[in-house]
């Protein structure tokens, strides 16, 4: 591969035990082993104010803002998976995703969701593994310019999906996130 590809990837819960974190740390290590870079972050690390157009032009320099518009236009793809909260997703992941698709006053930041290639997860306690959170973010996502690969995992019962080490006990599960992944790493243009 000519360039190495860069991806970011975190879950949409801020939640210290999360399993959407889980998983996508899988796909994250499934995808550095494909090739890429990855960072993997937390979103209760950068937590940003609820978005209001009153205050946005005040908090440009917001460090956690400043720090994910940086990361956010270094990378090629994304790498998220979603908590389903009431259907769909969790507000701290729309309210970030809003936050960056704010062009910076004066110039001061280009909105750079536009041809990224991103893979949805979810997991969720219920047998639907957050399938509703997942084709609702991808349509949040394609309405932005991304392109989001056909590969899609959702994990159902959650609470017993995991074993101690945080690997995916069922085998099929865990191949699906290397397959995810590695469509996301082969969908980056070289
Ligand atoms: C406000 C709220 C709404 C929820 N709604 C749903 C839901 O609609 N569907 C679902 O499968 N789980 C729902 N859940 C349960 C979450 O899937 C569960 O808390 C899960 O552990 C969150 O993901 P995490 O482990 O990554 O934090 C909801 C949880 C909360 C707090």
């Amino acid at each position: 591969m000519a360039n190495t590809p860069k991806i970011l990837a975190f879950s949409g819960s801020l939640r210290s035990a999360s399993w959407n974190h889980s998983l996508v740390s899988l796909a994250a290590k499934a995808a550095r082993d494909a090739g890429a870079e990855v960072e993997v972050i937390k979103l209760i690390d950068y937590q940003l104010p609820l978005f209001n157009e009153d205050t946005e032009a005040t908090l440009q320099t917001l460090p956690a803002l400043v720090a994910l518009r940086e990361k956010l236009s270094s990378c090629d793809g994304l790498l998220i998976s979603n908590p389903e909260y009431n259907g769909s997703l969790s507000a701290a992941l729309k309210n970030t995703i809003d936050w960056l698709t704010r062009p910076g006053v004066e110039g001061g930041y280009e909105p750079s969701f536009t041809n990224k290639i991103v893979g949805v997860l979810s997991a969720s306690p219920a047998d639907s593994g957050g399938i509703r959170s997942a084709s609702h973010l991808r349509d949040v996502l394609a309405g932005i310019g991304c392109e989001v690969v056909p590969e899609q995992v959702t994990v159902g019962a959650a609470y017993q999906a995991f074993g101690e080490d945080n690997q995916l006990l069922d085998a099929t599960i865990a191949d699906a996130v290397v397959s995810l992944a590695h469509a996301v790493v082969k969908t980056i243009p070289e």
